[in-house]
């Protein structure tokens, strides 16, 4: 067996799980129960952030598993982000309180800018939209200057570690060059692979977290009914059902099991006891050197995202907009 090691480790030696669990699209009771079937099944890593408003579920069913015992805190590893609304430097301190104070911890173990472009900052709507659809989209903003805000933010101590989401390979190193993110999460799987910006993120030294690396079912759903664009079920492709059934496997835990050997963190997410289990069981078999080739041909390069923002009518003005093209 290849040795993966479990945790990332980052800068001051805290360790950031490998797999995560994904909360985007659940909330309420529903997200409070698939978290604690998530804690016993052995997740400490738990990605959410501002924009799906779950915050508060999230944090609520992170304290009943802390209890009173506190030390239980420094197990979990809990990533939140900043939204577009947010991408004004001199609001970026009162985004991240809110968010502290809807999760109820002291601190977040990393914080991430969630995407590069900006909408207004409409108090009490992370949403804002013009009367036509189109949102209410900032084109003052600048990536640049929301980074140095996030830094200074690291040195209250309320957050661990601080990191990008959504960029793309220019963004990473214009970042870089200021200072280092810590992590970088987009989207990655099997139809979308992102070779050439996982390679650079590595150059770079950044750890890579894949969003949706199941293929994100429910979005792929909501946009194929809006634009009538196909999105092949990652989960039902052939080549991924017979290296499933090689090796008595899932066919999810091959696509997941594919992102780890390729060095990559994941965040998978479900609301069911059984599939939130099997998500995190991928460290007790192996995928050869043939079966990863396999795998790496469905790559779809840039036809294969899904998260394009198109569902954001009007961000691809933003000079920040991160994809060249809008599918
Ligand atoms: P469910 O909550 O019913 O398990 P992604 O993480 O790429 O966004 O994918 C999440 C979607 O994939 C959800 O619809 C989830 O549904 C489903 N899912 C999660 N884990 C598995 C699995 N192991 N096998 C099949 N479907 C899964």
């Amino acid at each position: 067996m290849m040795s993966i090691p479990q945790y990332i480790e980052l800068e001051g030696g805290d360790r950031m799980p490998r797999i995560g669990f994904g909360t985007w699209q659940a909330s309420s009771e529903v997200l409070e129960k698939a978290v604690e079937a998530a804690l016993d099944a052995g997740y400490r890593h738990f990605d959410t952030a501002r924009a799906y408003e779950n915050e508060v579920s999230l944090g609520r069913a992170l304290k009943r598993w802390i209890g009173n015992d506190a030390s239980r805190r420094k197990e979990l590893f809990v990533v939140t982000k900043l939204p577009p609304g947010g991408m004004h430097p001199h609001l970026v301190q009162e985004y991240f309180d809110a968010s502290l104070n809807d999760l109820a911890l002291d601190y977040v173990d990393l914080y991430l800018i969630h995407v590069p472009f900006a909408f207004e900052h409409v108090p009490g709507d992370l949403h804002p939209a013009n009367p036509d659809g189109s949102m209410k989209v900032d084109l003052t903003t600048n990536l640049d200057e929301v980074w140095k805000t996030i830094l200074k933010l690291k040195e209250t101590g309320r957050v661990r570690h601080v990191g990008v989401s959504n960029l793309n390979e220019e963004q990473l190193k214009r970042l870089s060059d200021i200072k280092k993110p810590e992590c970088l999460q987009i989207e990655i799987h099997a139809l979308c692979q992102q070779e050439s910006l996982v390679a650079a993120s590595k150059e770079l030294g950044i750890p890579v977290v894949a969003y949706s690396p199941l293929g994100s079912k429910a979005l792929a759903d909501t946009l194929a009914a809006k634009t009538g664009r196909q999105y092949p079920d990652l989960l039902t492709l052939p080549t991924v059902k017979r290296i499933a059934e090689s090796h008595g496997r899932t066919t999810g835990q091959i696509l997941l099991r594919y992102a780890i050997q390729r060095g990559i963190a994941i965040i998978p997410k479900s609301t069911n006891p059984q599939r939130i289990k099997q998500n995190i069981s991928l460290w007790d078999f192996e995928l050869s050197g043939s079966e990863m080739k396999e795998l790496a041909t469905l790559d779809r390069g840039e036809n294969g995202r899904i998260c394009d923002f198109s569902f954001f009518r009007g961000v691809e003005k933003h000079r920040d907009f991160p994809f060249k093209k809008q599918i």
